[in-house]
């Protein structure tokens, strides 16, 4: 197993320690969030966690939940959800968030808004200074939109492209049949707050990645000693 999977494997089973019995869970998306969820589905075979509800944020997670019989409720019938656990492409020392690397960040925000408690699990590499230096921040539009927002990001001097699907000719289509456009701004992103707003404005454009003052805990993977060991780093500011 190559280090990133261990250090993932490691925290999907920490996170799991977060895990209590009559929970309504919101299951995140993404190869972490993945393997969280098959142990929470081996926690409840094993009668260890009882009567937990899982809200999926993706048809991935649905999917997955689907096939391991963990019990799910939709997003609409539930008014207040427990704890979401997720992941996430970057996390800056205030926990402000990039997602949507899987093009599921509409449903995984509005979890995440739903929930008492968000908690992201990554590996170390996911932890950065500034945001979007590296990472593009994924911005899900309308079809018939892409070109129009793509013109006004690019006044707001981010650079974007059309997300591409593999093994599919043309675009990524998301789960709720729009298109991403993946953007980097020249200076990367100083200000989540604003940028998450701005972009939100643009006729056409449904949801961004940025997950601003959403995240309660954030746990991290990491090899030492080449073993895949997890900590919970504080928040700063
Ligand atoms: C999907 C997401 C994922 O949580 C994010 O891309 C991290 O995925 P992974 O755990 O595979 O690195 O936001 O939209």
């Amino acid at each position: 197993m190559d280090s990133q999977t261990q250090m993932k494997e490691a925290v999907a089973d920490a996170a799991i320690k977060e895990v209590k019995s009559d929970m309504i869970l919101g299951l995140g998306s993404g190869s972490t969030a993945a393997l969280m969820i098959k142990r929470l589905a081996n926690e409840i075979n094993l009668g260890k966690l009882k009567n937990i509800s899982g809200v999926a944020t993706s048809f991935q997670s649905e999917v997955l939940a689907l096939e391991l019989d963990i019990p799910l409720i939709d997003l609409a019938s539930v008014s207040q959800i427990d704890l979401a656990i997720d992941g996430a492409d970057e996390v800056d020392p205030g926990f402000q968030l990039i997602k949507g690397g899987g093009a599921c960040h509409v449903r995984e925000k509005l979890v995440a808004s739903k929930a008492d408690q968000l908690l992201i699990v990554v590996d170390e590499t996911k932890l950065v200074q500034n945001l979007n230096q590296s990472f593009p921040l994924p911005v899900e539009v309308l079809p018939n939109a892409w070109k129009q927002v793509q013109g006004v990001i690019s006044e707001m001097n981010g650079s974007s492209y059309l997300r591409m699907a593999t093994k599919k000719a043309g675009p990524v289509v998301t789960d709720q049949g729009n298109l991403v456009l993946d953007v980097l701004f020249n200076d990367g992103i100083k200000n989540p707050k604003e940028i998450e707003m701005n972009i939100n404005n643009i006729p056409g454009v449904l949801e961004n990645g940025l997950f601003v003052d959403l995240t309660d805990n954030v746990l991290v993977g990491k090899i030492e000693n080449n073993t895949a060991v997890v900590y919970s780093p504080s928040k700063a500011g």
